[in-house]
This record gives C-alpha cells, sequence and structure tokens, in this order.
C-alpha cells in the first residue's frame, strides 16, 4: 500500500475544513468550544440542499445521468465511466470523490463528512457502508475526529461490509458482511469482525474495468 503524505490518493482526497476550537474562561473554569465546518451559510445552505435533495429524492431516479449531474452540481467529483446506484446515501456530496469506472452499488451509505476518495476501477457491492470521521469518546464536548477514508484502485468491496475511517490499499478485498476497522494492504483479501486478512490477491489480475452502468440501474 502506497504510504507516502503525498501520493496521488491524499492529493485527490478533499475534506471539510477542521473542527475550529476556541477557549473562554467561565467562572475561572476554561471552557472548549468547537465550530464544525467553518464555511459560510451560503455555503451551508448549498450543501444542505445537495444533500437533502440527492439522499430524500434523487437517488431513487433510475438514471445514472440524473444522479451523476446532481451529485456533480451539489460538489462530488466523479470521474469518466463511474457511477453509484439506486439507494445509496451520501453525506456531505463536496467531499465525496471518485476516480474512473468505479461502481458504487444500491443502497450503500457514504459518509464523506470527513473526507472519502474512491480510486479508479473500485467496485464497492449493495448494502456497504463507508464511514468517514468518528468522534473522541473521551472528551466532554465529543469532539469530531475528521479521519478520511482512502479506497485506493482496483479494490473489491463485498455486499454488507462496514468500513470503519480506513485506507483500502490498492487491490484489496474486503470480504462480505466484514467490519474494518484497519488499514487494509495492497492486494490484501480480509473478512470476519473485526477483519483479518486471510488471503493475497494475484497482482496480474488488476486490469479489468470495473465501469458498470445497466440501464435504469
Ligand atoms: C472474499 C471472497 C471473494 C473470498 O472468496 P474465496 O476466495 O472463494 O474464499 P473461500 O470461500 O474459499 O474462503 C477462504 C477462507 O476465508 C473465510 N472467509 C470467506 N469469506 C469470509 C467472510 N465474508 N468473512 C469471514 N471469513 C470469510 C472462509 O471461511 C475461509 O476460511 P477457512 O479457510 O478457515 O475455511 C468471498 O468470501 C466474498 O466475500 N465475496 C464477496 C461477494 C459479494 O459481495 N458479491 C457482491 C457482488 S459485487
Amino acid at each position: 500500500m502506497t504510504t507516502q503524505a503525498d501520493d496521488k490518493y491524499t492529493r485527490a482526497l478533499r475534506t471539510p475544513p477542521p473542527p475550529k476550537m476556541s477557549e473562554t474562561v467561565v467562572d475561572g473554569e476554561v471552557v472548549k468550544k468547537y465550530k464544525m465546518q467553518d464555511i459560510s451559510l451560503a455555503q451551508k445552505l448549498y450543501n444542505r440542499i445537495g444533500l437533502v435533495g440527492y439522499n430524500l429524492l434523487i437517488t431513487y431516479i433510475p438514471s445514472h445521468t440524473i444522479r451523476l449531474a446532481w451529485l456533480r452540481l451539489f460538489g462530488a467529483k466523479i470521474g469518466k465511466g463511474s457511477t453509484v446506484l439506486r439507494g445509496t446515501t451520501v453525506f456531505d456530496l463536496p467531499y465525496l470523490t471518485i476516480g474512473e469506472n468505479s461502481n458504487v452499488s444500491f443502497r450503500c451509505v457514504l459518509d464523506a463528512r470527513a473526507g472519502i476518495l474512491i480510486g479508479d476501477n473500485v467496485v464497492i457491492a449493495s448494502d456497504t457502508h463507508l464511514l468517514g470521521g468518528g468522534h473522541d469518546i473521551n472528551d466532554p464536548d465529543f469532539l469530531p475526529l475528521p479521519k478520511p477514508m482512502i479506497i485506493e484502485d482496483y479494490a473489491w468491496i463485498g455486499t454488507r461490509a462496514l468500513l470503519l475511517p480506513c485506507r483500502v490499499g490498492r487491490g484489496g478485498v474486503v470480504a462480505a458482511q466484514s467490519m474494518v476497522n484497519k488499514d487494509v494492504g495492497e492486494l490484501e483479501v480480509v473478512g470476519g469482525n473485526p477483519a483479518k486478512p486471510f488471503a493475497t490477491r494475484n497482482p496480474d489480475a488488476l486490469r479489468y474495468s470495473g465501469r458498470y452502468r445497466p440501464l435504469f440501474y
């Protein structure tokens, strides 16, 4: 798996501005406060219209063209030949980046509030949840942790998998119904809850196109 801070995946990843912290002293006690995303009201409104419109209505329209046009209009970056099938929920559109010829299947959840980057020829099977971000459970403010997710080229995520913020290496495979809470190495096949490696993929297999856009899907 590529780990350099400036590789093509981290360069393509788009993340929200980090929570803004402020401290005030009240009755001699330091009170910490955070503001989630320090963005303008107009930007917030635009994000909200994009998100609510997509998740309530657009995601159910049986047309790749309409769904992709909406996602792109409201900030998602989606490459040629890629698609997101019906019923998938997306938060937040501006921080979702998908490369070329990748496929996100039916009824997935792409929680991109901390940024999700999906590479080229990635296949994400139905009902899979990709969760970016989290919270510090020991912080009195339940401080958000903006941990993004990166799925590198040719990864295959099996149906009903749940991925916590992590990085799946090029050609990595997550078996169906697995819960992933650690990075998956290049060509590594992992499964179970929590997912553990159980096989290695043939590197010569990574030549196919992940493009999958049947009519009305
Ligand atoms: C990852 C996968 C391809 C592996 O298939 P395979 O190479 O045929 O592997 P096997 O079934 O021979 O299993 C190999 C080992 O991994 C284990 N394993 C396989 N799938 C597993 C899973 N989902 N969770 C936990 N362990 C799993 C098996 O129990 C077996 O362990 P054992 O050797 O101790 O008995 C397959 O399990 C899978 O999840 N496919 C995804 C299907 C899917 O989502 N399709 C949607 C269409 S895009």
